[in-house]
């Protein structure tokens, strides 16, 4: 898709469609010059309702706000009503601001069409695509409010990016785990430091016993595809700041011997969205070519049943000396992720530390299907996170971890235990099983975020489809990029 930012006026610009956004309900606005004929459809304006006037060439998508949040989802949902029909190749926009002077809303424009052309087609016969190749922006703004070129077309090219690197995320978490499994990852990992300056590098087997990452090769040692520890890195001159991001990239989770019940195994080829996640971010850094040092780690790894699986009653010593009792081998992101994060800070002493898991149905059971967990030891990177989520649209709120759940994960005869001895609070006490394995160093400096909610979309929602929705992927570009803002004034 191609964009294109103009002066001209709405009116003069030829294209196939034009997509006002209807955001008062009464009409009045002068984008809005089809009241009668929108009344007469029985169009209300609410947020994502759409009313295509296929003879004026007009399609109206009602948006509760101008803020960014209003007008990604109802973009998305305009052009999702368009996918498959060829008609519509070229389309134009006016310029929708929620503030003077500030892109935030154009951009989420362009993020909201990026992610509503998006479709996974890779198992159709017959493949529903967008035939929308090129989009017309015009600075006419909605309201008195201005933008400089120069500024529009920064905005359109940073939302661009973070579009693409989420639909990029996406397409690697809804492929299926024969088509995706822990080489292949590490393959897509290889495949972004083509025509690009990132490095990659990447962990085998013999590699990963010899960093003693013996708790992350007992989790794969049942499957016959072996894990991969990736580590991409993207290292600008004179960086204002050192980032490692750690995700966690289970590509098939059936629970293993504590094997998971049928219902609850389908859609567990979305346990590798945080290290899916992670390989999003890593591409859209490169891409904006951001002064920060920025490192992803992914642990790559299938989860099995077979004669060599890893047991409930085993202990297992991670990278940092640490042992752990598993008491239930479906609690194996910790395990993978306590393994990559150790690696992760032995390789990079970072300012900032943030790891991507869809680590706990609790998570979800606790704040929904469309809210990421944060946590941490320290306030300033969660609040961080969960700011930063906000503006790109994506919810985040903290968990905080308390003393009491600590000991639940207490073992009788090893460090720590993989499963806490409460059924509840499961999201938090997996964030503390995790701060076992932050050293001193980044005690401060790490934010947990559990994903198992968003990642993953059962039923359509905003600028979401079904199946994987990228979530982590926009919350970090915009928090990476923050930081290029405020470290460069200090
Ligand atoms: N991958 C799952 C968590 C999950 C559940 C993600 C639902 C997305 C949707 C994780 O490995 C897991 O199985 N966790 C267990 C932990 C339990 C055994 C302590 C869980 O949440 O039930
Ligand atoms: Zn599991
Ligand atoms: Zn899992």
């Amino acid at each position: 898709m191609n964009f294109n930012i103009t002066t001209e006026k709405r009116a003069d610009i030829k294209a196939d469609l034009e997509i006002i956004l209807v955001i008062d309900k009464a009409f009045k606005h002068p984008f809005v010059q089809d009241k009668k004929l929108l009344k007469k459809a029985g169009f209300s304006g609410a947020q994502d309702e759409v009313c295509h006037l296929i003879e004026k060439n007009r399609l109206y998508v009602g948006a509760e706000t101008l803020k960014g949040v209003g007008v990604r989802s109802a973009l998305a949902t305009a052009l999702r009503s368009l996918l498959g029909k060829k008609a519509y190749k070229t389309i134009k926009i006016g310029t929708y601001l929620s503030h003077p002077r500030c892109s935030a809303s154009l951009r989420a424009s362009v993020e909201g069409i990026v992610l509503g052309a998006y479709t996974f087609n890779r198992y159709k016969s017959k493949k529903t695509k967008c035939y929308v190749k090129s989009v017309q922006i015009s600075l006419e703004g909605y309201n008195a409010h201005e933008l400089s070129m120069e500024t529009a077309v920064r905005a359109v090219h940073n939302g661009e990016i973070s579009a693409n690197a989420t639909n990029f995320t996406r397409n690697i978490v809804n492929t299926t785990p024969d088509d995706c499994y822990p080489e292949i990852m590490a393959n897509i990992a290889e495949s972004l430091t083509k025509n690009s300056k990132l490095k990659c590098k990447i962990l085998k087997p013999k590699a990963l016993r010899k960093e003693k990452m013996e708790t992350l090769l007992a989790v794969a040692r049942a499957s016959r595809h072996k894990p991969r520890v990736i580590h991409l890195t993207h290292k600008p001159k004179n960086p204002v700041a050192v980032i490692s991001l750690v995700g966690k990239g289970l590509t098939y989770d059936s629970g293993g011997l504590s094997l998971k019940p049928a219902d609850y195994m389908v859609t567990m080829k979305s346990d590798k969205s945080g290290g899916a996640a992670v390989l999003g971010i890593m591409k859209a850094v490169c891409e904006m070519d951001l002064p920060i040092e920025v490192h992803g780690f992914v642990g790559a790894v299938e989860n099995m049943i077979g004669g060599d699986a890893y047991k409930p009653d085993d202990v297992l010593t991670a990278k940092n000396g640490k042992t752990i009792e598993i008491r239930n081998t479906d609690a194996e992101g910790r395990l993978v992720l306590a393994d990559t994060l150790c690696y992760a800070q032995q390789e990079v002493k970072a300012d900032y530390l943030f790891d991507f898991a869809t680590l706990t149905g609790a998570s979800v059971v606790g704040v929904g299907h469309y809210t990421s967990s944060v946590m941490g030891n320290a306030d300033e990177p969660k609040e961080m996170v969960t700011k930063m989520a906000t503006q790109a649209g994506e919810f985040a709120t903290t968990l905080d971890f308390n003393r009491h759940l600590k000991k639940t994960i207490k073992s009788e005869i090893a460090d720590v235990c993989n499963i806490s001895n409460t059924r509840y609070g499961g999201a938090i006490t997996a964030g503390q099983f995790l701060s076992e394995f932050i050293d001193e160093d980044h005690k401060d400096k790490w934010a947990h975020i559990d994903i198992a909610g968003p990642a993953f979309v059962e039923h359509a929602w905003a600028e979401n489809p079904h199946g994987a929705s990228g979530a982590g992927v926009r919350m970090m570009i915009r928090l990476i990029e923050k930081m290029v803002r405020s470290k460069g004034t200090h």
